[in-house]
């Protein structure tokens, strides 16, 4: 038997083939293509997504990495292509359908409420009561020991949920969302660009937990633009550009190099320095451009 053939809706987060041993797609793209009117957004993007790995999307301004998590997510449909969740075709309308099919989405600008507690937070929307009928009210012990647990559980010390979240710094805010992710029950986590406004501790701490909720089951879609980011945590790389899947591979496949120079397309930077010489440029300074472009790519 192999993993396509065993039962999908009732796995859950964390299971493997049982025969094999193996992880299971818990979503996959083939061919998936997406159009605005006349403008063409996404053209024919494979990939898959399996339990307790992480799959890198990674591309450069507008090449269509929002896009493809937006459809995902359930807030755009595909125009062409298939998109398979937990082994059945679907073609989600709203985040709410992509939310209950067990697929949760941190944007990077958090929809949180500054003022607000952690643990308010951490429970928007899905707040905890106790009582019946007019009797009914939150239950705000329960959820701020909840809260304590699980961002424990994931290794996050905070000094109190009792905080204010806008008080975190922005790599905390991401963890909260993370923990507040797996804890409902995701089974497949989108991270859209969760480091790119973070300096490189920080960074460091977000990939920690990426890797986290990797090990606790989960499918992660990693989008960034930075292969320094992706490389040590991802599992898969996929590289969009323009649109366009210009590679897909899997880690044994390809080396941190090959996947920067694939990124940041030497023979563009190449392209880059020449133009910058014509216009009047220096050479060493051209050189100095080259080497910064690939530093900053580093962090
Ligand atoms: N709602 C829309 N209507 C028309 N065109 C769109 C729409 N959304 C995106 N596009 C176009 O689709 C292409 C891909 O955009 P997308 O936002 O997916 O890129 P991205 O990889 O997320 O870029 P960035 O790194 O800047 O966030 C762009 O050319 C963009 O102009
Ligand atoms: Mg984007």
């Amino acid at each position: 038997m192999n993993a396509k053939e065993i039962n999908q809706d009732t796995l859950l987060a964390g299971e493997t083939d049982p025969l094999s041993d193996t992880p299971v797609h818990l979503l996959s793209l083939e061919g998936v293509g997406k159009h605005y009117g006349n403008i063409v957004a996404l053209t024919d993007v494979t990939m898959a997504v399996d339990n307790g790995r992480v799959t890198c999307v990674l591309g450069d301004n507008g090449a269509g990495k929002s896009t493809l998590i937006k459809i995902i997510a359930g807030l755009h449909q595909h125009t062409e292509g298939t998109l398979t969740i937990m082994g059945q075709d679907r073609t989600f309308t709203s985040p709410r359908e992509a939310l209950d099919a067990g697929i949760a989405t941190v944007y990077q600008d958090l929809a949180v409420v500054p003022l607000m507690p952690v643990w308010r937070n951490f429970f928007l929307g899905s707040e905890l009561t106790s009582g019946f009928g007019p009797f009914k009210s939150m239950d705000v012990q329960k959820m701020k020991d909840i809260t304590k647990h699980e961002l424990a559980e994931m290794g996050i010390d905070l000094r109190d949920v009792e905080q204010p979240i806008g008080q975190l710094s922005g790599g905390e805010r991401q963890c909260v969302a993370i923990a507040r992710a797996v804890y409902f029950g995701a089974k497949v986590l989108i991270l859209d660009e969760p480091t790119a406004a973070l300096g490189v501790k920080q960074s460091g701490v977000v990939l920690r937990y990426i890797l986290q909720a990797r090990d606790r089951g989960l499918g992660v879609i990693f989008i960034t633009h930075n292969p320094h980011h992706a490389f040590p945590v991802g599992d898969r790389f996929l590289l969009l550009k323009r649109g366009k899947s210009i590679g897909y591979y899997d880690k044994k496949d390809i080396t941190i190099d090959e996947l920067t120079a694939q990124m940041a397309g030497g023979a563009e930077l190449a392209e880059l320095a020449h133009e910058l010489e014509q216009m009047g440029g220096h050479e060493d300074t051209l050189h100095d451009v080259e080497g910064e472009l690939r530093t900053t790519s580093r962090h």
